[in-house]
């Protein structure tokens, strides 16, 4: 790439002086900046640096006159007839009055750089006072007056790929041009972005892949760090970032934006940045909780002061329960309401539905009815529906679709809106229904801030969202609905008095609601942080406890170091065997198994050539008896094959995934930088025993035990059993599948798949001391009884052994590994 863009930008220089148009196809220039000597030229693809004085003075005036163009259009744009109307409309928004305090707080900023604070301004405002669309507009517009329009470069991030999209081509709208000339938008996979892009709006993840191959985001000249109330985890990660890098890049502005009044925690966090406050002007909305809504719509519930005592103690609890266990479904909470107020007066409609419970279904019903009773009583106005997820959205859209109480299907519009929806799809949510036609826009909680649906004049809030979360049984995070914070909450009601007094219904009860946090748990201190732990390194930011304790809300040291396994990105199993391997000197080959197991298996079976391929990995076997030797010694020969610029060849001929082998290259990496912050890896003799198969073999043990079959040799077979399954099978990709005689008594393995027998993946085979030693107290009375091994011996060694690895030892600095 370097070469071919430096060619590209030789040519590009000649063509210019020849005065034909300087920047065209696919190296757009992002920006441009000068010193005396050089010019530098940034681009999707990296810097350039061009030393020529004359250059500079060149490209200079190419800006100038691009600038000056852009000056023009925009000019023109303002004054033509369609450009004044919108003009009018967005003079309207409140975020109008405040334009000139916040442009000259942006603007101010560019003289002293005394401390971070100064590069930085805090605006909040209620969502729909026009912070997206508006502000970085704003910016872009005072660059272009000014005549420094094809100077700046403005990134504007937010949380959902559905509002970069939405909100760029709305700006795009507002400046009369198509999307993807002075604004475009990327978002992983997809983008409109040309080469006279000045507002890009991304997400936050694409923002920090670009810090990847430019740290210091040259040639960006204002970072937009939108919602950052929402506190999702790469927004966050990107704080950190920012803050560091903001001394160093006086040429950087940034605006941080957010709806709801938590502004203080970032200004004081960037050095005491000035917060803007935008007033904004919402219409008074009427507040109904589950107790009101079952009274208006056909529920009857006794209101908690009439209750008699045990159905006081009933709600009681139910708070109780809350408050332990924020994350129970609605529908429980439906059914203890409705059980709480179960004395004497249901309908018989709510008897119906008690009848027919099940968790999924109540809290529709209730939803439903609501809707009804909005439909059936209320004046016109558009309904928002605030649902977990797309999932539910669709379940109730296909049942509301024939509800017989919302009457003629004609005159109900039924809109879902979630973050995975085209943008065709999602344009219809802002369009206004014809006379009569009752709008009902079932929504996530990105309805909550990012989009403002002008029209909606009630809200349905069934009180949750979905919340990453971690699921530590299966070591996976996972999106669970949770109880959203009493912030949120208001911030959805808010969404109803946009052009007139609204109604929001809360579907559960006052007391659930006062257990509700004040503010959402921000992502980094509620997820697991593997992942992060992983992104600090490959962006080589150093320490990870040194970066995170620079976060705006620091996790605990405890969930970061405590334990060295939870900071390995692994199984911890797999963490077990790495800590294992630095202990023993063994550490190279162990972490080529670790990451292979963590990746995908590199040895190619093309269903063709099966045997030819599985010769050809058992010969990397040598009559050890085990996958993972082989897969070590197949990685080794690639790294020297790759030294000696034969590679390619090597992998074809062994039937070997090049790219596999470079995956599992770059994750040993890694891997090898979190051990070493875990302080267990002593660089200068953590490999001597790299070559030494026992005691890898011994390691391979500590981490798959009790994954282990018993070896029985029979005739012309192998016969394998595990305690749990009895006889298993191996793969015939397996060294040892085809094998009719393993002299060993014992397989360790990594998993097993249950197809009609259970089969075994990759094996190696282990002697019985190995066993003893390495593997757990399970496998050590069989052993000892079966008179295979000396036990007097055998009990020596393994007490010593017994007394050195405790898992107190395990923190901290290493001791006996290089004695044993
Ligand atoms: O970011 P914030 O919530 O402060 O507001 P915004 O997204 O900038 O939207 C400001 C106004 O622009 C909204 O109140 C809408 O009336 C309007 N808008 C629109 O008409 N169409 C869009 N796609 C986005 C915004
Ligand atoms: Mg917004």
């Amino acid at each position: 790439i370097q070469f071919s863009l430096q060619r590209r930008v030789d040519s590009l220089l000649k063509d210019y002086s020849v005065g034909k148009p300087l920047i065209n196809e696919r190296y757009s220039c992002n920006s441009f900046s000068r010193s005396t000597s050089s010019s530098s030229i940034a681009t999707e693809e990296g810097l350039f640096v061009v030393h020529e004085p004359q250059t500079s003075a060149v490209m200079d005036k190419f800006l100038r006159r691009k600038s000056l163009q852009m000056r023009d259009q925009q000019q023109a744009w303002q004054s033509s007839l369609q450009g004044r109307r919108l003009q009018e409309f967005r003079k309207s928004l409140p975020s109008y009055n405040e334009k000139d305090i916040i442009l000259s707080a942006v603007s101010q900023n560019q003289v002293g750089h005394e401390t971070a604070g100064d590069d930085v301004v805090v605006i909040s405002g209620e969502t729909g006072c026009g912070k997206t669309t508006q502000i970085p507009q704003y910016i872009l517009e005072s660059e272009i007056d000014a005549g420094c329009g094809a100077l700046c470069n403005i990134v504007c991030t937010q949380p959902r790929r559905i509002s970069a999209m939405a909100v760029s081509e709305r700006v795009s709208v507002e400046r009369g041009e198509n999307l993807g000339e002075s604004v475009g938008y990327k978002v992983r996979l997809e983008g409109e972005k040309g080469r006279n892009t000045r507002l890009l709006f991304c997400t936050t993840g694409i923002l920090l892949r670009r810090l990847l191959v430019d740290r210091n985001l040259k040639g960006v000249t204002h970072v937009i760090v939108d919602e950052i109330h929402e506190r999702g985890m790469n927004e966050d990660f990107l704080f950190i970032v920012l803050n560091d890098l903001l001394p160093h890049q006086p040429e950087l502005r940034l605006v941080l934006m957010s709806a709801t009044l938590n502004a203080e925690l970032f200004s004081s966090y960037f050095g005491g940045a000035p917060i803007i406050h935008i007033p904004g002007f919402t219409y008074p909305v009427c507040t109904h909780f589950l107790e009101d809504i079952l009274d208006t719509t056909g529920y009857r519930l006794t209101p908690y002061n009439q209750l008699d005592d045990y159905g006081q103690d009933k709600m009681w609890k139910m708070q109780k329960q809350v408050l332990r266990k924020r994350k129970s479904q609605i529908a429980f909470v439906v059914e203890d309401a409705l059980e709480a107020a179960s004395f004497k007066e249901y309908s018989q409609q709510t008897q119906d539905s008690l009848a027919c419970w099940n968790p999924d279904s109540i809290g529709f019903n209730l939803i439903e009815n609501v809707l009804c009773y909005i439909c059936n009583n209320k004046k016109p106005g558009a309904i928002l529906v605030f649902m977990t997820g797309w999932d539910d959205i669709n379940a109730l859209k296909d049942q509301l679709q024939t509800h017989p109480l919302l009457g003629d299907p004609s005159r109900v519009l039924l809109l879902p809106c979630h973050g995975s929806m085209a943008s065709s799809e999602q344009r219809l949510i802002f369009n206004k229904p014809e006379v009569g036609v009752r709008k009902i826009v079932l929504a996530t909680n990105m309805a909550e801030t990012s989009i403002t649906i002008d029209d909606v004049v009630y809200v349905v809030d069934c009180g949750k969202a979905k919340e990453t979360s971690y699921d530590a049984l299966n070591n996976t995070p996972c999106l669970l609905p949770s109880w959203i914070s009493k912030a949120s909450a208001t911030q959805r009601r808010g969404r109803a008095g946009r052009v007139q007094p609204g109604e929001c219904f809360r579907l559960y009860p006052k007391c659930v609601y006062d257990a509700f946090a004040d503010y959402q748990l921000p992502e980094l201190l509620r997820t697991p942080l593997q992942s992060l732990c992983l992104q600090i390194k490959s962006l080589k930011f150093g320490s990870i406890s040194d970066f995170l304790s620079r976060a705006l809300q620091s996790p605990e040291p405890l969930s970061l170091a405590g334990r060295h396994l939870s900071v390995l990105p692994v199984e911890p199993k797999l963490g077990k065997m790495l800590i294992y391997g630095a202990i023993f000197n063994c550490l190279d080959p162990i972490l080529t198994v670790v990451a292979g197991l963590s990746v995908r298996d590199p040895f190619l079976m093309p269903y063709d050539k099966k045997d030819l391929a599985e010769s050809a990995k058992s010969q990397f076997a040598a009559k050890d008896y085990s996958d993972h030797l082989a897969l070590v010694r197949a990685f080794e020969g690639w790294k020297e094959a790759e030294l000696e610029q034969y590679g390619y060849e090597y992998c074809w001929k062994n039937f070997l995934s090049a790219q596999t082998l470079k995956a599992i290259d770059s994750l040993k990496t890694q891997y090898l930088s979190l051990l070493e912050d875990t302080g267990v890896v002593d660089r200068a003799t953590c490999n001597a025993w790299r070559h030494n198969e026992y005691l890898i073999r011994a390691v391979i043990c500590a981490g798959l035990y009790p994954g282990v079959c018993s070896v029985l040799n029979k005739e012309k077979s192998v016969s394998l059993k595990t305690m749990e399954d009895g006889n298993v099978l191996l793969y015939s990709s397996s060294v040892n599948g085809r094998e009719t005689n393993i002299p060993y008594p014992w397989l360790v393995f990594n998993d097993k798949v249950k197809v009609n027998s259970v089969f075994l993946r990759d094996s190696t085979a282990i002697s019985d001391s190995v066993l003893l030693l390495f593997g757990g107290e399970l496998s050590r009375g069989p052993l000892l009884n079966s008179k295979r091994i000396d036990i007097k011996a055998h009990q020596e060694l393994l007490s010593a052994v017994q007394l050195l690895v405790t898992e107190d030892q395990c923190d901290g600095r290493f001791f006996f590994g290089r004695t044993v």
